[in-house]
């Protein structure tokens, strides 16, 4: 191993941000981003939602809905840090891409907003993000205004997540006028001076020992004292601070600020570097993969086609998991057998894009795909193999069925279908017997089923018919010669192919598929496929 790569990838920070909608994550991006010196000014979100644009909306229909539809990533450096955020889409709809994304981090972020606690859509990625032990940082944010005390969110985090929370830091002041944070570990105040910019520019602070009596003369003896009691009641009560568990997932650590005014995000964003762990092995055929591991390998997690109308490309989005990436490199497509020359490859920094000479473990690349790669697929130095673990696959729970409307389409339509089926955005199948007139999708919320009409219609000129389906339940079938025709019990139900040609049972609810499994004793009926 060259000290090159170690140096590279110890320096490397991959993690998304974790939220439900609305507690500021695109505006936490955003800070990050200034602080980072990748932004220079913050545009507030307020100007950011006039003008219906962020740093990370890249397609139109985010900017027209104001929501985030798909992850994109980005890349800057801050204090020899390089750091690659994959933004997810808040959109519980789109809980599947953001799964997808969470297979690339070694991190999250986990964003609470302090007046609501532990929302919705918290809890889901929380637990993908347990399941999959990646360790989790807690941010509570809009401290600048009303919301729960910090106790309270202490509570409600381990209580409704199931997680130990150790507040890295303590907001100092009253509830809705907090003045500044507490570091736990230095006993040091850090007071932020509001200057009324809104966060557009990096905060002035200062900072000194919880002892020095000039803070106490700034925040007033009660707030210093109010202070102190927390603090002895945190260090007599509370956790003690153990890396290890925080790197297996079993303790966060907590912060707090305000993404909005900059309140507390620097010492956030540092203390969080420090912590979060490098690039982390990957599992995969061939047992673990280092990343210091000198073999390049990598994989595919997120497939984005016409990002840019103008271009009309579709780029492959590739984790690093070992190894160096060089630009013009050849690298072996295992699923296909093929070797591919990287000549293109991106790096992004929202809508700029840039090509890139070489990136490291940790670091995302995007690729020009000329329809070869799926998610989940894995690259590797040529004359070697291995594969990493398979994505989980996410059982639909809404089924549509879709034609074009204008049959001379027809070619257009089974392109865009397709395309669109390999990115990821929605699964596709095929009624047994039946040719390419019409689809079966399935989704995992609505949506995605709008982003599909949309999409059909601005990148391929297609406009859908497009009819729902009372099906809730797609089951994999698993059985020895199976003649799918001889299946009982099938009248509410429907039988499609995936798009592996694998069948799949469709059902209305659980009672009718618990009905065809009883008529069908020797037919497994899985949420997944079988070699999945
Ligand atoms: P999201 O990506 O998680 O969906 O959230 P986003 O950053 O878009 O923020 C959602 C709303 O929360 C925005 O207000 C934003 O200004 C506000 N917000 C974000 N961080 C903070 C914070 O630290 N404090 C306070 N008080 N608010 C914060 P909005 O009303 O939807 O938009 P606008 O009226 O500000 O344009």
């Amino acid at each position: 191993m060259t000290i090159d790569l170690t140096k590279e990838i110890q320096r490397r920070r991959t993690f998304a941000i974790i939220s439900h909608p609305d507690a500021g994550k695109t505006t936490l991006t955003e800070k990050l981003l200034l602080y980072g010196g990748a932004i220079h000014l913050a545009g507030s979100v307020k100007a950011r939602k006039a003008q219906r644009h962020a740093v990370s909306d890249w397609m139109e229909i985010e900017k027209q809905r104001g929501i985030s539809v798909t992850s994109s990533v980005l890349q800057f450096d801050y204090n020899g840090y390089r750091i690659n955020i994959l933004d997810t889409p808040g959109h519980e709809d789109f809980s599947e891409d953001t799964y997808r994304t969470l297979m690339a981090v070694d991190s999250a972020v986990m964003l609470i907003d302090a007046a609501k606690g532990v929302e919705a859509q918290t809890k889901k990625l929380f637990k993908v993000c347990k399941q999959r032990g990646i360790p989790i940082f807690t941010f509570v944010n809009k401290l600048d205004r009303h919301g729960k005390s910090a106790f309270e969110l202490m509570e409600e985090i381990e209580k409704v997540l199931g997680i130990q929370a150790y507040p890295m830091n303590w907001p100092i002041g009253v509830d809705g006028n907090y003045q500044g944070v507490y570091n736990r570990q230095l006993a040091q105040i850090e007071l932020f001076q509001n200057d009324g910019s809104h966060g557009q520019w990096v905060m002035p602070s200062v900072i000194g020992s919880v002892d020095d009596p000039a803070f106490t003369e700034i925040i007033g003896k009660d707030i210093h004292q109010a202070l102190c009691d927390d603090i002895a009641l945190l260090d007599m009560a509370g956790e003690t601070f153990d890396i290890k568990r925080v790197l297996r997932g079993e303790l966060t650590p907590m912060f707090f600020g305000s993404a909005m005014t900059n309140f507390g995000v620097r010492p956030f964003l540092e203390e969080f570097l420090r912590l979060a762990p490098p690039p982390t092995p990957r599992l995969s055929t061939a047992g673990p993969v280092e990343p210091d591991n000198e073999l390049f390998s990598a994989f595919v997690f997120k497939i984005q086609a016409n990002m840019n109308p103008a271009h009309r490309d579709r780029l492959a989005f590739i984790r690093i998991c070992s190894g160096k990436f060089t630009r013009g490199m050849s690298v072996y497509h295992v699923r296909s057998g093929k070797t591919l020359k990287l000549t293109q490859p991106q790096q992004f920094l929202a809508q700029d894009r840039s090509i890139i000479e070489e990136a490291y473990p940790g670091d995302i690349v995007g690729l020009f795909d000329p329809g070869i790669f799926s998610i989940g697929d894995t690259l590797v130095a040529e004359g070697h193999t291995l594969a990493f673990e398979d994505f989980p696959v996410f059982p639909p729970e809404r089924f549509a069925r879709v034609q074009a409307k204008d049959t001379m389409k027809r070619k257009q339509f089974v392109k865009g279908v397709t395309q669109l089926a390999q990115e990821g955005a929605v699964q596709v199948f095929r009624q047994l017997d039946a040719g390419f007139e019409s689809f079966i999708i399935g989704a995992v919320g609505q949506l995605q089923f709008e982003v599909l009409q949309y999409r059909l219609k601005h990148e391929y000129g297609v406009e859908l018919m497009f009819q729902p389906l009372p099906y809730e339940l797609a089951r994999w079938l698993e059985a020895e010669d199976i003649d799918l025709k001889t299946l009982r019990g099938m009248d509410r139900s429907m039988l499609v192919r995936d798009g592996r040609e694998r069948p799949v049972a469709l059902f209305t609810n659980e009672w009718s598929l618990r009905f065809v499994e009883e008529h069908n004793p020797k037919v497994r009926f899985l949420p997944a496929p079988p070699d999945a």
